[in-house]
């Protein structure tokens, strides 16, 4: 696929163009709206992988023109998180929007989207104090001002999310309808590794033996979905049972189980369909994996 994305775009006469500026977004894009062509974007914070890349192509089946931008959002990153740290590989990533036949790739500075005097920011209420949000604060805030600002920057029919960080797409879902965005949001399903592992820029930190550890967590959701399909609703089993499945060895630490509703993310008190089962699970082993968080889910209905 990623060499027929190559030779497609290149067949089409179009290659794949880089920019740093607001205005020349603006202007690639309005061009595009002017000859009545969709416009699909997929916001990233770089070092892409194969869970990016399908968004990418997500967006390439379902609008005529794909721009992804690439930005390492300060203002999601809390205190004791290391942004300075979070990893950078720039032309491997624009090699990778190449090769998906992605038109626009918008690499801004952080001048760029925060400039000297910028004030104003996005509070996304109760949803980004749930889950994710307890251990992260403002962590949601951050994602929703820099994605508010990309959209209006970008101005795309349709913005693409992985159902890999469920709480991020419910929260963005919830901005576009407070704030009547007209953009549609489409949820692109989790890539994986051959043994479960949700695809992550942080899976690059486990040593072999957390790596293999770390496909308890999958090994755990699919066990609950196995469980609640035969009629099993006690969360609290269910609960104990996937902490046993994570925690064995002890490369890691449970954060949270989460059963809740996959459309507000509220706490269910039984396991019962529709659900989305949310686990988040910190690494224990020392080294560079140590106190990285991950996270999974799914969603059954
Ligand atoms: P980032 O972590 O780079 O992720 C960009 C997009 O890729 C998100 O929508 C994320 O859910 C999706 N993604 C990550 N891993 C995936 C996988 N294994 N399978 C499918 N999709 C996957 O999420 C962010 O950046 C930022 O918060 C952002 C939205 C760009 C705002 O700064």
């Amino acid at each position: 696929m990623n060499s027929q994305g190559t030779t497609q775009g290149a067949a089409r006469g179009r290659g794949t163009r880089i920019v740093h500026s607001i205005t020349q977004v603006r202007r690639a894009v309005a061009a595009w709206h002017g000859q009545e062509l969709t416009v699909g974007f997929v916001p990233t914070m770089g070092a892409l992988h194969a869970g990016h890349r399908s968004l990418m192509r997500r967006s390439k089946r379902l609008c005529d023109r794909t721009v992804v931008s690439v930005f390492v959002n300060p203002t999601q990153f809390g205190p004791r998180e290391d942004l300075r740290a979070y990893p950078r590989p720039l032309s491997a990533d624009l090699k990778a929007c190449r090769e998906e036949g992605v038109d626009l790739v918008f690499v801004p500075s952080v001048a760029t989207i925060y400039p000297e005097g910028f004030g104003t920011k996005l509070k996304v209420g109760d949803l980004g104090n749930l889950w994710e949000g307890r251990s992260r604060p403002g962590h949601f805030d951050g994602v929703a001002t820099v994605v508010l600002k990309l959209f209006s920057i970008v101005t795309p029919d349709v913005a693409i999310f992985g159902q890999k960080d469920l709480q991020q797409s419910v929260v963005i879902r919830r901005m576009v309808s407070d704030l009547n965005l007209p953009v549609r949001v489409v949820v692109s399903p989790t890539v994986r590794e051959n043994d479960g592992l949700a695809l992550s820029s942080r899976n690059v930190y486990l040593d072999r033996l957390s790596r293999n550890a770390s496909a308890g967590i999958y090994q755990s959701l699919r066990w609950a979905r196995a469980q609640i399909k035969e009629g099993e609703t006690r969360a609290g089993r269910l609960r104990t049972r996937m902490r046993r499945m994570i925690e064995d060895g002890g490369y890691f630490s449970l954060d949270y189980i989460g059963f809740c509703d996959p459309l507000t993310l509220t706490e269910k008190a039984g396991a019962r369909r529709p659900l989305a089962i949310l686990v988040a699970v910190k690494c224990v082993t020392p080294g560079p994996a140590q106190g990285r968080r991950y996270i999974d889910n799914l969603v059954i209905r």
